[in-house]
Parts: structure tokens; C-alpha cells; sequence
């Protein structure tokens, strides 16, 4: 077994069984108020939740985000997150597929996602950084793989600088995600992996020709958390301070959400802690496309297999469905005009970046 397939199983048990999200800082979501419509004047049944992303009709505004391939423990995950994806009508993103670029015997891990959904919406996945050794033909091997919809480039400063075997070397990266853009053949998603991303960067990487911006914002799955516990357990203790120290940083999602929104009107997706359908349409009325979530789709599929994954789902799909009721949002467009109040420190931290 490489390193590198070590190290994806060695994530998926610590995401599984630790306490690797963030502790002090939660999402901000809590401080998003939908503001509740006594009158709706629709029925609930007349809900719609469907929308068009990338070319792909989805039932939801919901995906599941990028997480694994590369190992055989990640093929199954794959595969069972594909299967339910296409049964409940949403889309998946996988995991950083440089694995399968440096050993070609690992394409299937990824690719299987398309022998059990050929027609859902799917992102491919590659670091920013790692643009820079697989070059557009490496990102064009990653889209090809699994016949995807868009390219998912993430940026991850922080993990890679509290990783043991990190490189944090991020000096030109966005001229090689303009070039990827401009050569790749299918639309570019950015995504942070769990501390947000600001409006600055969304502004440069939009003036690039990035589509799409996957928030990932604090509050959920902590990266600095997970990197200091493979550091604790391999004998690197001021590593692990480190990590530990850096657990909570970064945009939470909901200010990261408003943040984004205020200076792209391209695809918006908030990730990062999400974990119900109320959090999914508190994010689509402040600002979000849809809504993708990670651990928890690990979690209970991990827990329960496909039946717990798809009862996930479904639960958040009831939620916002409610959501919606209750504000007199027909449709997602609709529910993205409700009228919602902002409070404590998202309402000062909006206020401070102009956004209120
Ligand atoms: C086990 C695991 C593996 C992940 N691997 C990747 C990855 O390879 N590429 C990536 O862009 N993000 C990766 N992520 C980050 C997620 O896509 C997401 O941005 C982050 O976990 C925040 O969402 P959450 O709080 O719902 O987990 C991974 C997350 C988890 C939990």
C-alpha cells in the first residue's frame, strides 16, 4: 500500500470514529433567523425543491461533497455514495484523485462512481498546489476519470502547513488555476476544505474564470483537527499543538456564504457543518445555490450503510421542504428572496464587510 492510500484510509478512520470537527466556533447559522410566514398562501405539497447546477437537473440543493477514492476502503465509499446520490436525485463530488494520476491502477476507486450512476452530477477533485506536478493534462485525466460534470480544485493552506508530511507552497497557485480554467474543457469549482473563503479570493479566482465556489467554511469538519491527531499518534507532538491551536480558524460558513455571494453571481455551494435541511435553507436564502455536506454522509453510511445514508438525506430533504413551506417559498428561487434577520456575530460581521 503507497503512502499516500495509507494516509486517505488513515483520514476516513479518524473522521469516522474522532471528534474532528470544529469545538469553539460553530457554522454561524444558528444566527441566520428565517423570518416565519403565518399566511404562506401555498400548500405544501406545491413545494418544488429541483434546480439546474452544471447541466444536471437534481431533485435537491443537496450534494454530497468530496471526500475519498484512492484505496480499496474508498472505492466502496464511492460506490455507495454514488448509488444513493442517483437514487435520491442529487450530486457528489469525489476525493483528490493525484493518487490515481501517480498509479493508474487506482482510476477505479474514482470511475466507479460512473458504473453505478452514469447520469448524475459529479465533480472531480485536485489540489491547487498539486496543479502545479500533474499540469492541465494531469486535471483533464482527473475530469476524464469519472466523466465529470466540473473540475472541484481545493485550496487547503492550512492543512497542508499542520500536515506531517504538509508542503505548504502556495506561490502561483492562481495562475495555474487560470490555466486549468482556460484548458480544461469543463467548468472550475474552487472549494476550501473547512476554512471558508473570504470575498477577496472569491473575487480573484471569479476575475480567473471560476464558476463555481464551494465555501467550506468553520463549523464543521475540522482539517487542522484531523492532521493533529495523525500527529499525536505518530510521535510529532509540536505538530499536534499546532494543529490543535489552529482547530477553530478560518470564515464560518454562514459568513463565508454572504461574503462569496457578495462579489460572484456564479455558482455558490455552502458546505462546511452543515448537518440538517434547515441549515441547507438558511444558506440558499442568504445567499447559496445548494448545499453539500461531507462527514455526515461518511458517518451514516459508515454507521448504518446505504439505508442510513439515504434516511440523512431524506430527513434534510423533509426539513426543507418545511423550511420553504413556512416562508411561502414555492420554489428555491423563491426561497432564495425570503426574508430572513441576521444576528449577534454574523450580523456584526456583515455589517462590518458592508453586507447589511
Ligand atoms: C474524510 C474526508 C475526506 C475529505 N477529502 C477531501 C478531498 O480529498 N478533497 C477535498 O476537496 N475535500 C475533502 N474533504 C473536505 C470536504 O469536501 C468538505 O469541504 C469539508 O469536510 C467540510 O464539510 P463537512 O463539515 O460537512 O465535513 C474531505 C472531508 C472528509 C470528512
Amino acid at each position: 500500500m503507497s503512502e499516500v492510500t495509507r494516509r486517505k484510509d488513515e483520514h476516513l478512520d479518524i473522521a469516522i470514529s474522532e471528534d474532528v470537527e470544529a469545538s469553539a466556533q460553530t457554522t454561524w447559522l444558528e444566527h441566520v433567523h428565517l423570518v416565519h410566514r403565518a399566511l404562506p398562501d401555498i400548500d405544501l405539497d406545491e413545494v418544488d425543491t429541483s434546480l439546474e447546477i452544471l447541466g444536471k437537473k437534481l431533485k435537491l440543493p443537496i450534494l454530497i461533497d468530496s471526500m475519498t477514492g484512492g484505496s480499496e476502503r474508498g472505492a466502496k465509499v464511492n460506490e455507495d455514495l454514488a448509488s444513493v446520490a442517483a437514487e435520491l436525485g442529487i450530486g457528489m463530488g469525489v476525493g483528490s484523485q493525484r493518487a490515481a494520476l501517480v498509479d493508474g491502477r487506482l482510476r477505479s476507486t474514482f470511475s466507479v462512481v460512473r458504473d453505478v450512476a452514469p447520469d448524475i452530477l459529479v465533480y472531480a477533485n485536485i489540489g491547487a498546489q498539486q496543479l502545479a506536478e500533474v499540469g492541465v493534462d494531469g486535471a483533464k485525466a482527473c475530469v476524464d476519470m469519472v466523466r465529470a460534470d466540473a473540475l472541484a480544485v481545493h485550496l487547503n493552506p492550512l492543512q497542508e502547513a499542520v500536515q506531517p508530511e504538509g508542503d505548504p507552497k502556495y506561490r502561483g497557485v492562481l495562475d495555474m488555476i487560470a490555466n486549468v480554467v482556460e484548458k480544461v474543457g469543463v467548468p472550475v469549482i474552487v472549494k476550501e476544505v473547512g476554512s471558508g473563503l473570504s470575498r477577496e479570493v472569491a473575487a480573484l479566482l471569479a476575475s480567473v474564470g471560476v464558476r463555481g465556489f464551494d465555501v467550506a467554511g468553520v463549523g464543521g469538519t475540522s482539517w487542522a483537527r484531523i492532521e493533529s491527531i495523525r500527529s499525536s499518534r505518530s510521535g510529532a507532538p509540536e505538530k499536534a499543538r499546532l494543529g490543535e491551536s489552529f482547530r477553530d480558524w478560518g470564515i464560518p460558513t454562514a459568513a463565508s456564504i454572504i461574503e462569496v455571494r457578495s462579489v460572484t453571481k456564479g455558482l455558490v455551494i455552502a458546505s462546511g457543518g452543515i448537518r440538517s435541511g434547515l441549515d441547507v435553507a438558511k444558506s440558499i436564502a442568504i445567499g447559496a445555490d445548494a448545499a453539500a455536506m461531507a462527514l455526515p454522509a461518511l458517518r451514516a453510511l459508515s454507521k448504518d450503510g446505504r439505508d442510513g445514508l439515504k434516511a440523512l438525506i431524506r430527513s434534510a430533504a423533509e426539513e426543507l421542504r418545511l423550511a420553504m413551506f413556512l416562508t411561502g417559498s414555492r420554489s428555491l428561487r423563491e426561497l432564495r428572496h425570503a426574508r430572513y434577520v441576521l444576528t449577534g456575530e454574523l450580523a456584526e460581521w456583515a455589517r462590518s464587510v458592508g453586507a447589511i
